[in-house]
């Protein structure tokens, strides 16, 4: 496992982290996003969907699942907040999804789906250190994804 740790001062910087992941990772990759309320996990996968052009990227505590979808690119938006038991994961269809290789999935409180995920599923950990202030964990198993993306992150704030 490859680690990466960033700070970012504003929500837009974490977008631009999460910009520069998007252009590395594969079509069918899935990405749990770990932190408390409010750590900034949503404005992370808003980042990741603006690389493809895909905005309108919100909340979906009511829905569980938003699927975005183009020509080019099939993203999966899940949010697992209101989802207490492992059983309402069966019935929200989840797993059918999880087969979909074309699409990537962004997993908002992944817990109760953990155990179910590919071994290469890719791990982001928001943690909030100050009022706008927050560290992103990276963790991924192919290592030259890390160094490409230090590389993006790095032009972009030069
Ligand atoms: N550095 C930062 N990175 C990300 N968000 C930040 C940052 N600084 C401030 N914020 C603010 O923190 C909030 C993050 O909200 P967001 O909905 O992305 O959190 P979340 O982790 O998805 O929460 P939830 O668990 O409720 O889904 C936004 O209001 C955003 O403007
Ligand atoms: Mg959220």
């Amino acid at each position: 496992m490859s680690k990466l740790e960033i700070l970012t001062y504003s929500p837009r910087e974490t977008r631009k982290v999460a910009r520069c992941l998007a252009q590395y990772v594969d079509a069918g990759s899935v990405i749990i996003l770990k932190g408390e309320l409010g750590a900034g996990k949503t404005e992370f996968v808003r980042g990741f969907a603006d690389y493809f052009g895909i905005k309108g990227v919100r909340s979906p505590s009511f829905t569980i699942i938003n699927v975005f979808e183009d020509e080019e690119t099939k993203l999966y938006h899940i949010d697992f907040f209101r989802i207490k038991y492992s059983e309402e994961v069966f019935l929200s269809g989840f797993f059918d999804l999880l087969e979909d290789k074309e699409a990537i999935k962004l997993i908002e409180w992944p817990e109760v789906v953990e155990n179910f995920l590919p071994s290469e599923t890719i791990k982001i950990e928001i943690e909030i250190i100050g009022k706008t202030k927050r560290k992103i964990k990276i963790e991924l198993g192919d290592e030259n994804i890390i160094k490409k993306h230090k590389r993006c992150y790095s032009i972009q704030n030069s």
